[in-house]
């Protein structure tokens, strides 16, 4: 049994949601939780003819039998958080939330939203996050125990994982965001309100590195960022289109600037995470031939080539492979 965390490679975006939800139906876990920042995300699920733009809950919704939790270095917006168990019909018992999970309330939306340096100069999601975070920084932030609605969701994450651990039960633990909006290794300013690398998701559901088995680290085969800050060799708008790498973004519906892959940036990501094995999204987009493939086989001469290209240039092997939206649409190697 293992304990894997799935983080972002690039700029957020790379198609975690996706890399989790198949990994959810392949793995059969006990439990996915999730790290990371807060409702800035926007993670999307395909299955069973429906799509699911889940801010909040783990991605793991899609095999019914495992428990999705949420860990205390997480922020929430309740309304969020309701909203998403109402639209996606889950079961609310499999739902866990830390009591110490910090809460976003509407002065927080507000200060994002309103602060120039956060919407004009950085372009934050205004979720109200980085607000957030600073509070809590202050020691100020309501957690998820002050808040009566969540009353009935509150458990103690990291003791639930230990347990689970002992068990040898199997966990995902889902990251948000990607390696290069860190607040310590990203493009500072232009990054997001704390540590997203592998350490701190691990951090934030409370397992120590020791009990991790798996690292997996997610790169798009093109790399995006929806926001301010620097972007390597960024493509017009124009020949991004033309590329089909051009792509809204699910939770602010703004444009995403694109660029091709950037080896030497995957290269920093691995190391940054400790990844012990790759995961390859979008691969469908560059080489549309391989759209709903889902054995290594049977893709063509030219794929195959690129995803070895990764494999040398990193020194990590790619296991995962999605070659388009639905869950289905994936190669396990
Ligand atoms: P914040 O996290 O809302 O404070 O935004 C800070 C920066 O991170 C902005 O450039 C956002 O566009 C970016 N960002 C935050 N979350 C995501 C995400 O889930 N995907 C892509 N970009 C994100
Ligand atoms: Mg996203």
């Amino acid at each position: 049994m293992t304990v894997r965390v799935i983080v972002g490679g690039w700029y957020g975006d790379e198609g975690k949601g996706k890399i989790v939800s198949s990994l959810s139906l392949h793995k059969q876990p006990d439990i996915v939780v999730r790290g990371g920042v807060g409702p800035n995300a926007g993670h999307t699920v395909v299955y069973n003819g429906n799509e699911y733009r889940l801010r909040q809950l783990p991605s793991g919704i899609p095999y019914e039998r495992c428990r999705l939790l949420i860990g205390p270095g997480v922020l929430v917006n309740p309304e969020v958080l309701i909203d998403e168990l109402r639209k996606t019909e889950i079961d609310p018992s499999r739902l866990g939330i830390d009591e110490q999970v910090g809460i976003i309330e509407q002065t927080h939306i507000e200060k994002d939203r309103r602060s120039s340096h956060l919407k004009e100069e950085i372009e934050t999601t205004g979720t109200g996050c980085g607000p957030a975070n600073a509070e809590r920084a202050m020691r100020v932030l309501k957690t998820a125990k002050d808040i009566q609605k969540l009353e009935r969701y509150v458990i103690d994450v990291p003791q639930t994982l230990w347990n689970a651990i002992e068990r040898e039960e199997e966990i995902i633990v889902e990251g948000t965001q990607g390696t290069f909006l860190s607040l310590f290794h990203g493009t500072y300013p232009y990054v997001t309100s704390k540590d997203i690398t592998a350490s701190a998701i691990c951090s934030d559901v409370g397992i120590g590195p020791t009990f991790v088995d798996e690292v997996t680290l997610v790169f798009k085969a093109f790399v995006t960022r929806v926001g301010a800050g620097p972007l390597k060799n960024e493509l017009k708008k124009e020949e991004a289109k033309k590329r089909g790498w051009h792509e809204i973004a699910s939770v602010t519906g703004r444009e995403r600037r694109a660029a091709p892959f950037n080896f030497d940036l995957a290269v920093r990501a691995v190391k940054l995470n400790g990844a012990t094995e790759l995961a390859l999204t979008k691969l469908d987009i560059v080489y549309p031939e391989e759209k709903g493939k889902n054995k290594w086989n049977a893709l063509g001469e030219k794929a195959k080539k690129f995803v070895t290209q990764i494999e040398n240039r990193t020194g990590v092997p790619v296991k995962i492979i999605s070659t388009g939206p639905d869950v289905k649409d994936t190669i396990f190697r």
